[in-house]
């Protein structure tokens, strides 16, 4: 039997599709392992949202050279965003590499890989319209939570974005298949199951949008937790607040990338909302539900950004103040509208603001976290914390890891738990009536309250 080892970069729709390609070799009889060396065939699932990803797929395909040298034969294989958007380039400058596999042709796998143990390098970069792997049981490790993608591609065309290029145009999945795959999981043990689209909320099937699939899966299985994502604000309907409200299952965690507080770079970007527009959906989602969570994605230093254009940024996560917030330099990507920009805000620059803007964001998830201490928040263990044993970690309905000590609970279990300290990222407390006696989190600062 082949063994296959396969690595995943970059977003969540990657790792959901490092699994469907696992049920695709899987069905062709390939085993799999975790050991890069003795591996037959190496994938490295890739992706291409700033060039830092692509560099350090770059050094991980050097490193694969080196096992493909103590064992000749091994095949290298490039999958997902990057073999799409590089193809020849890939095979003809990296010639350790054998196969270039695209988003949409995964269904190719096994015959490119047959074909590349006899000598015959593959190359399928096709993207389909079609394309959503419907039928194909993607092969999860079992556990507490599952990746589903519900859609594929984006047809927004942020001007900063590869993912159009890379992953084609949008088409969702059936309503009826996403609920059967969940009712599986559900079977199987599964406790929460995160509906993925690269602009989820724009799913649509017939009649049936984002809204309706939210509630068809909630009713599936009222123990199992819903979380979605990711979210474009213009998707972002009455009727999926409303839908997300109205579910005890749906969790109360909404990541709403912002990119920017300006409107002037909000249209630069193409982003096809105003600030205005996007405070009145904060508004709407915190009327609908007070403790929803939410979180955003920023990018610093898009072609001419001013300073007080970054203070508006500043300004804006001021206003919001949201529970998280991924902040990004600014990449220029081949093929999109913003490459013909130029890129002219200094890098210095680039890194100074997104600094500025991460130090703001972990001040205030700190204070938010703070305000939690001594609050009781039921949380979904998932497994033995990664300092201790002794330790669970598990997470919130709003998404917040905590991490208490074991006390008899099993992984799967719903327990409430006191909070009794934090830093910015990770909530510390105890069952209710136990001692305190948690080890986690030596470097936790001082509570404050
Ligand atoms: N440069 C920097 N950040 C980017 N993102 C997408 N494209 C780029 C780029 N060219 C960020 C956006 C998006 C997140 C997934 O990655 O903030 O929401
Ligand atoms: Fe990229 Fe914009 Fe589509 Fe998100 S919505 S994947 S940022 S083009």
């Amino acid at each position: 039997m082949k063994r296959v080892y396969i690595e995943t970069y970059g977003c969540q729709m990657n790792v959901a599709d490092s699994e469907v390609v696992g049920g695709i070799l899987a069905r062709r009889g390939y085993g799999f392992t975790n050991d890069m060396s003795d591996a037959d065939v190496i994938l490295v699932n890739t992706c291409a949202i700033r060039d830092h990803a692509e560099q350090r797929i770059y050094g991980r395909i050097g490193l694969f050279g080196t096992y493909k040298k103590q064992r000749p034969g091994t095949l290298i294989g490039i999958l997902g965003c990057m073999a799409e958007r590089l193809r020849f380039k890939l095979v003809e400058e990296e010639k350790l590499v054998d196969l270039v596999v695209g988003p949409d042709e995964y269904r190719k796998l096994p015959e490119l890989i047959e074909n590349a143990f006899v000598g015959e390098k593959g190359i399928a970069t096709r993207l389909s319209r079609v394309e959503n792997y419907e039928d194909i049981v993607p092969l999860r490790t079992e556990g507490i939570s599952a990746w589903l993608s519900v859609m594929r591609g984006c047809d927004k065309f942020c001007s900063f974005c590869v993912v159009p290029f890379t992953r084609g145009r949008e088409r969702s999945r059936s309503l009826a298949s996403v609920v059967e795959e969940v009712r599986t999981l559900a079977e199987r043990g599964f406790k929460e199951v995160t509906l993925l689209g690269q602009n989820v909320n724009s799913y649509r099937d017939g009649e049936y949008d984002f809204a309706d699939l939210m509630r068809s899966v909630a009713e599936v299985d009222r123990t199992m937790r819903i979380r979605f994502t990711t979210s474009h604000p213009q998707d972002m309907s009455d009727r999926l607040i409303e839908t997300i409200a109205a579910n005890s299952n749906i969790c109360k965690y909404i990541h709403l990338p912002v990119q920017s507080g300006s409107n002037r770079i909000l249209e630069l970007m193409n982003r096809t909302y105003t600030i205005e527009h996007y405070l009145g959906l904060v508004k709407k989602i915190r009327t609908a539900m007070p403790d929803a969570s939410l979180t955003t994605d920023i990018i610093s230093g898009f072609p001419t950004e001013t300073e007080e254009e970054h203070r508006m940024t500043v300004d804006l996560m001021r206003e919001v103040r949201y529970d998280g917030a991924y902040t990004f330099k600014y990449s220029p990507r081949e093929n999109t509208k913003a490459w013909e920009m130029v890129d002219d805000v200094p890098e210095e620059v680039k890194g100074q603001r997104v600094f500025e803007i991460s130090q703001l964001q972990q001040k205030i998830s700190h204070e938010l976290n703070q305000r939690l201490i001594g609050k009781v928040e039921q949380v979904l263990v998932e497994g033995p914390s990664k300092k201790s044993d002794e330790e669970w970690t598990g997470r919130t309905d709003t998404n917040r890891t905590v991490i208490f000590s074991k006390n008899g609970e099993a992984s799967g279990e719903y327990i409430d738990i006191v909070i009794e300290r934090c830093n910015p990222a990770t909530l510390f407390g105890r069952r209710p009536g136990a001692h305190s006696d948690c080890k986690a989190g030596f470097k936790t600062e001082a509570v404050t309250q």
